[in-house]
């Protein structure tokens, strides 16, 4: 909803005023979505500032490949729970009753998104990424072993987009600021990691059909 997205830019807020102390500023934001507040929280004030202030920054979501909502969902009207008891609301959804296979990123498997991220990715104010998840387990540990921090299985699809446009940086001899928003610790799913690590998490297909059913039954 979109005044949960207004409380959480206070994240962006706190973000611009803390860059501002180093002199610097992000040519790159970068945020996982699951309904898309985190995002939302860190994102808004600087679309605002390429809005308002002629900044230029690039605004990124990501998202999982098996719960690809922006990346391959309907731009249309959808109930926002599972049971169809909301209003009906224009978002990107995957359809309602759509529910995907079993994914570590477990925040990240909302089947609709927040209407204003809706809204600005349909206008082309937001791009938009989904990864699977053994490679973005893979960035995880990359970053643990950097900062010394667990990255929540969510944060690890923002870490390996951070990653992705690092390197496509580096191939272009460009130099970029990339900014991403740690929202959670993945301490509380350290099996997660540990399936990971032993070498068992399948990365699954693409739900297509699912998908196409799920968004057949809206419409029913
Ligand atoms: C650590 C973490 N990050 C991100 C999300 C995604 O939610 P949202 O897109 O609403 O911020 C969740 C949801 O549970 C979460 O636990």
């Amino acid at each position: 909803m979109n005044h949960v997205l207004l409380h959480q830019t206070v994240i962006g807020q706190e973000t611009l005023q803390q860059m501002g102390l180093t002199g610097e500023y992000p040519d790159v934001v970068v945020g996982c979505v699951g309904g898309g507040s985190n995002f939302g929280g860190i994102a808004l004030p600087f679309l605002r500032e390429n809005l308002k202030n002629s900044r230029n920054t690039r605004i990124m979501a990501v998202e999982p490949s098996l719960c690809p909502t922006l990346t391959k969902g309907f731009f249309t009207y959808d109930f926002a729970d599972t049971v169809g008891t909301t209003p009906m609301m224009k978002m990107y959804t995957l359809g309602h009753s759509f529910v995907p296979p079993g994914i570590h990123a477990g925040g990240l498997g909302y089947h609709g998104d927040s209407l204003i991220i809706s809204a600005l990715v349909d206008a082309g104010l937001i791009e938009a990424r989904a990864y699977p998840q053994n490679p973005t387990f893979e960035a995880g540990i990359l970053f643990a072993w950097a900062e010394g921090i667990i990255p929540a299985q969510e944060v690890t699809h923002e870490i390996k987009a951070t990653v992705d446009l690092a390197l496509e940086a580096k191939e272009a001899g460009e130099q970029k600021k990339i900014l991403f928003n740690l929202c959670g610790h993945g301490y509380f799913d350290l099996s997660a990691y540990e399936q990971y690590l032993a070498g068992e998490l399948v990365d699954l297909e693409y739900p297509e059909e699912a998908i196409e059913e799920a968004v057949a039954r809206i419409t029913r």
